[in-house]
């Protein structure tokens, strides 16, 4: 348990770098058990969810090891474990083990997944599409009991795009009889590395932007070295910490061309964002944040991982904006909390009414997930008194070290235990 101590009102002026995406990393490392082979992955982030994910496959007879920000994992003398160890509570991106371990080993074990308290997030189309391919799920109150004599390739439709779901049939596609297609698949970035990462390691996988996705199961893999896409939700963290503090940053590494959506809403709100080969370059506006009206949605919309930043930003501006959180039903915790730093944000079900003030004010404030606790620090950095705010230990799943990162740009920010 920590906490993170930041005394704003100073523009930011600096550039710091984008680490590999979270949310690539966790199902790439997750599928490093289906090659039972070499797996050499680059540009992965040093965050909370990948230690533990680096934690489960050791447990399970994978060979770990770093070499600066790669990490090399050999899965060839992986065997079957049940995953009930307490990490698997601890993260959402849990679940994806059972994809891998369904393929590889024909059975799981898997506790019930925990992660971000943003809503119910069941797990029903994740089931219905392994069950679709022949495995047999129950539920014994403790843990999910799956096992599948042959997973059989199969046409799957999904009811929502769900990231999860289509990486856990993913996983388990590569080992499938035959062909599956998955229809109305998620399209975010990181569902698109991870086809990437299969066909490295010799399965055939075709994404296409239209939300299908077709893999042709194998019994034969191979080794694979990859590099991890980088993070757009830590760059647009940084920039919604640019916008709240004002001044000019650059976001080395960061990939404006999985971001559109994110840097049309910062210019949109008044920002200048350019990008040149190697990164984002951004001025905050220098006359007042104009007021937005968003809606969260998934992939190629504005994502749900920016809403708690994005609202900070929306707390300085001129005028009324709203907020419509339409992926998840209960992502908005962090709105009481910027009301303690005076901002003027009422609630209502999926809605949110953020009425600008002209400046926030230092305040003691509660992260009670990750992006609620990096929108808290970026609202921090716009008033000149001291916050302070505490669960750094759901930002830490996320970010390599956002106090240094910031710390690049200029900001004054410390972490303590
Ligand atoms: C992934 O979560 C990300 N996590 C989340 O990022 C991200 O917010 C989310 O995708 C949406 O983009 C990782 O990649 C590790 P979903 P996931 O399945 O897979 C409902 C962060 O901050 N649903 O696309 O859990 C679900 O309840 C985290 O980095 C079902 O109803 O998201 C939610 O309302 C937070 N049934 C919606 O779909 C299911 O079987 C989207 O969930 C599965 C999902």
């Amino acid at each position: 348990m920590g906490r993170y101590i930041v005394f704003g009102g100073k523009k930011l002026i600096g550039a710091t770098d984008i680490h590999g995406s979270k949310n690539a990393a966790l199902p790439i490392l997750c599928a490093c058990l289906v090659n039972s082979g070499l797996n050499v992955i680059h540009n992965c982030p040093k965050i909370t969810d990948v230690f533990n994910t680096l934690e489960i496959l050791s447990k399970a007879g994978c060979s770990v090891k770093w070499d600066k920000s790669t990490v090399i994992v050999d899965s060839a003398k992986a065997h079957f474990i049940v995953l009930d160890d307490e990490i698997i509570g601890k993260m959402r991106s849990s679940i994806i083990f059972l994809g891998a371990f369904l393929g590889r080993f024909k059975k799981a074990v898997i506790a019930k997944p925990g992660g971000c308290r943003i809503g119910r997030r069941p797990l029903d189309i994740h089931f219905e599409a392994l069950e679709r391919m022949g495995a047999v799920i129950t539920d014994n109150g403790r843990c999910f009991v799956c096992s599948v004599e042959k997973l059989k390739g199969s046409e799957i439709e999904l009811r929502l795009p769900s990231v999860g779901a289509t990486e856990n049939i993913l996983l388990a596609a590569a080992f499938a009889e035959g062909r599956t297609v998955i229809k109305n698949a998620a399209r975010e970035p990181e569902i698109s590395a991870l086809a990437e990462f299969m066909k490295c390691i010799g399965i055939e996988t075709n994404f296409d932007s239209s939300g299908v996705i077709t893999v042709n199961g194998t019994d034969s893999f191979s080794d694979g070295e990859f590099r991890i896409i980088a993070d757009r939700i830590e760059a647009g963290t940084y920039m919604s910490a640019c916008a709240c503090a004002g001044g000019e940053i650059f976001l080395r590494n960061a990939e404006a061309s999985q971001m559109s959506e994110i840097i049309d809403v910062f210019v949109k709100a008044g920002s200048k964002v350019s990008y040149c080969d190697g990164g984002i370059y951004m001025k905050s506006s220098e006359n007042g944040i104009s007021p937005l009206n968003i809606k969260t949605s998934v992939y190629p919309g504005f994502p749900t991982d920016m809403q708690p930043q994005i609202m900070s930003v929306l707390t300085l501006a001129e005028g009324t904006s709203i907020i419509i959180e339409s992926v998840f039903e209960n992502r908005f915790s962090h709105a009481l909390e910027l009301n303690k730093m005076g901002a003027n944000i009422e609630i209502d079900s999926l809605k949110a009414t953020i009425k600008g003030v002209n400046a926030l004010k230092g305040a003691e404030v509660n992260a009670f997930d990750l992006r609620a606790g990096a929108g808290l620090i970026a609202a921090a950095l716009s008033c000149g008194e001291m916050s302070v705010i505490n669960g750094s230990q759901y930002v830490k799943r996320g970010y390599e070290s956002i106090e240094k990162s910031l710390t690049d740009l200029g900001a004054m920010i410390r972490y303590e235990e």
